[in-house]
């Protein structure tokens, strides 16, 4: 709910309350964020106001040290030192701002973002408000929006800067959103990783200055996500408070979280400003990222539960709820070894293992034999496919089964036909040696010609043959930033620019075949943001298929992102990343609560192995239904721990499913109570395969009995029924 009264702005959500004021001066401030509270005049809590030393100030009733106020969007230049929100340059070269109130609008529903994603409704149940501010320096007009999806406890923001003034201006920084609170003594929890250890939770006490995740490599990246919550001392994961934010955006951004010197914490996400400026020309308007903000006071997990719902039920291609297909993925069976014969053997090999879609990956097309060449040439190879994929497709409808490709549309070999004909499509600098990566370099996505080109040779394949799944990776980060389309004043805009194209062009496919099922990937888990899962409900979650290995990974992707986006998949021991060796099993319960599929060569399955396979595929299929809906628990922290626990629970209560694996065994150890949570106190469920029955809150709190375990890696896959 939305309410305007004596200057205050009173967001309200089922557990938080967001209120803000317009100053005298015209200021907007920030007055609250956190658990819900009665709308209120909250004039009594002004903490920071009054005189300081030497800092500037300005008066309204009464004086206010701008470097204290906690503000919606400080400007820069005008005694606020901290991060500011909006940078603009004015027509006579200053960077100095000053937003003031103007007006506002109160209207049903979301804001349909035009080239970006972004938080949709589909029933109207949000509310959206807009604060337009004017620079009173340049003139510029400041819109901030304030979606809000008022039972999930989420509220989208994005920011829009409209030139109405006669010149031109340039805008150096643009936050998606910026909230200031009144209190510091707090930690800050982000998700580093690089390639092959995504998404690792991290977390570490505020420190007064900048404290930032952020990416400059034209992807969000391995190494961070766009991802980080502020929580207080005592907050774990079910208990205390949390304030996460997560930016709808693959490109280059930063979230940050700041103290001041007198003691408050600026919250605040956008673009990377570090390499980015944008010309805004005469009735030009420049439109932000849109962010996710959410609260909790029941710990991370209730956080993380408000990112899936609303990923879930918001957010383009994961909202319209297409079957995740169980994948039987090439890959790390052949590499790039690829042929008619073989797949044809791999089509017979798991005919009735119960699987969705056969996935080829990579090695298909070009002179693909290794990665140093062909891709942008999407052209079948026919010595490997003499006959093109007819034959495999046809053999993979008798036996029941869809086809899937594998592509990465945003790259170009510069050993390929297309980089014979158009040496000028990548992103490069005239004269100077591009710095290559995996052999292969960047398409420049800020020019329409080559989004168009890519678009036509990629579509050929779709349009030829019946192709129901899309593997879509991007295997390298962006250096020689820049591109020779734009004039030497823009060339700040052209990361901005790329990943626009990038979605247009994902966008564009996602509309013209919407029958296939996409699949984001990225070098395993390089580009995994909500960004992406508005065009795709499914990311590659890491090359890192190891099970150990994947329990960090999957159980910190989960911090934000909802299981079923979490493509995960069993593959063959020793591990081809780690040479670990773990059971089967364990390799399926760990993909489990997760997307499941296969990624290894069928024909080096035993027969215990395949009967084991079997079973894992059609628990899946019983376990889906449910799961794509479920409320997930990391009941256990797998880093420094012995063991790692999760743990789904369906919507209606009725149904659980908990996973226990051991990571290190521990002789000294008798086994534990696993205390699980979110069932229904007074429900007796039966639990499998104890076959026990008793009642939610004797699982919940007096918890479920787990045996010692004698072997590293087993793990323990329980059912919970109610009865
Ligand atoms: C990336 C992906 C892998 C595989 C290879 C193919 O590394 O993450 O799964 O598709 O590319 O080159």
């Amino acid at each position: 709910m939305i309410a305007f009264a004596n200057n205050y702005f009173y967001i309200t959500t089922k557990s938080s309350s967001y209120i803000m004021k317009i100053l005298p001066d015209g200021v907007l401030k920030h007055c609250y964020y956190g658990r819900r509270i009665s709308n209120q005049n909250m004039d009594y809590y002004n903490l920071y106001t009054g005189y300081s030393y030497i800092v500037p100030y300005m008066i309204n009733n009464e004086v206010t040290t701008m470097d204290a106020l906690p503000q919606e969007c400080p400007s820069c230049g005008r005694g606020d030192y901290r991060n500011p929100a909006v940078v603009i340059e004015n027509a006579d070269g200053r960077r100095v701002n000053d937003f003031k109130y103007f007006s506002h609008r109160l209207y049903r529903g979301a804001v349909c973002l035009e080239s970006l994603p972004y938080l949709d409704t589909d029933t109207g149940s949000a509310e959206t408000l807009e604060i337009i501010l004017k620079d009173l320096i340049s003139g510029v007009h400041v819109h901030l929006f304030y979606t809000v999806f008022e039972d999930i406890d989420i509220i989208a923001r994005h920011t829009e800067v409209r030139n109405i003034t006669e010149s031109t201006v340039r805008l150096h920084n643009i936050m998606s959103l910026n909230v200031d609170f009144e209190f510091s003594d707090c930690d800050m929890i982000s998700l580093y990783g690089s390639w092959g250890k995504e998404r690792t939770p991290e977390r570490y006490t505020l420190h007064h200055g900048k404290a930032t995740v952020s990416s400059n490599k034209g992807s969000s990246g391995h190494h961070s996500c766009p991802f980080a919550a502020l929580v207080k001392k005592d907050t774990d994961e079910e208990s205390g408070e949390a304030y996460g934010i997560s930016l709808i955006y693959s490109g280059d951004f930063e979230i940050g979280i700041q103290v001041g010197q007198f003691g408050g914490t600026r919250f605040y996400a956008g673009i990377n400003s570090e390499n980015f400026s944008w010309k805004l020309q005469k009735g030009e308007i420049f439109t932000s990222p849109q962010a996710i903000l959410t609260y909790s006071h029941e710990g991370l997990g209730k956080m993380s539960r408000n990112f899936h719902a609303a990923c879930r039920r918001h957010l383009g291609a994961c909202a319209q709820k297409k079957k995740h297909a169980i994948v039987w993925n090439l890959w790390e069976a052949f590499y790039f070894e690829v042929n008619e014969q073989k797949i044809l053997d791999t089509i017979n090999a798991v005919r009735d293992f119960g699987i969705d879609v056969l996935v080829l990956d990579d090695g298909w097309f070009g002179n693909r034999e290794n990665e140093s060449t062909s891709l942008g040439d999407w052209l079948i190879n026919t010595d490997k496919f003499p006959g093109g994929f007819n034959n495999i497709i046809e053999r993979c409808k008798s036996n029941g089964l869809k086809f899937g490709l594998w592509f990465e549309p945003e790259v170009i070999s510069s050993e390929s036909n297309l980089f014979k004909k158009h040496p000028d499509w990548c992103i490069h600098i005239d004269g100077v040696a591009p710095m290559k990566s995996r052999s292969e370099l960047v398409l420049d996505f800020s020019r329409q010609e080559v989004v168009d080109a890519v678009y036509d040779s990629m579509s050929a394949i779709l349009k030829k043959y019946d192709i129901a799944y899309v593997k879509w990776d991007m295997n390298r980060n962006i250096t020689d930033n820049g591109s020779i389309s734009l004039s030497n004043g823009q060339q700040g805009e052209h990361s901005h620019r790329h990943i626009l194209g990038v979605y247009s062009l994902m966008q564009r496919f996602k509309k013209e075949f919407p029958h296939i099922f996409f699949e984001g990937s990225a070098g395993g888990g390089g580009r995994f943001d909500f960004g992406i899962l508005y065009y795709m409900p499914q990311i590659w979650t890491s090359d890192n298929s190891d099970a150990i290995g994947r329990l960090q990974i999957q159980h910190g992707t989960s911090m934000v992102f909802p299981p079923e986006t979490i493509s995960c998949h069993v593959s063959a021991c020793p591990n081809h990343q780690t040479g670990r060796v773990t059971p089967f099993k364990t390799r399926g319960d760990v993909a489990q609560l997760f997307s499941l599929g296969y990624e290894l060569d069928p024909n080096h399955l035993t027969t215990e192995q395949i009967e084991l396979l079997k079973v894992q595929v059609s628990k899946h299929r019983e376990l889906e239904g449910w799961l794509e809906n479920a409320e997930f628990y990391r009941l256990k922290q797998s880093s420094d721990c012995d063991s790692c626990a999760w743990q789904s629970v369906s919507a209606d209560k009725s149904r659980s499913a908990v996973l226990y694996v051991t990571q290190l065994t521990k002789p000294e150890k008798v086994g534990e109570y696993l205390h699980l949570k979110g069932l229904d106190e007074t429900k007796k469920y039966r639990v499998l395969p104890l076959k026990i029955v008793v009642s939610g809150n004797v699982l919940m709190y007096a918890g479920l009995p787990i045996k010692r375990q004698y072997r590293d890696f087993e793990s323990i896959f329980f059912e919970i029924l109610e009865v």
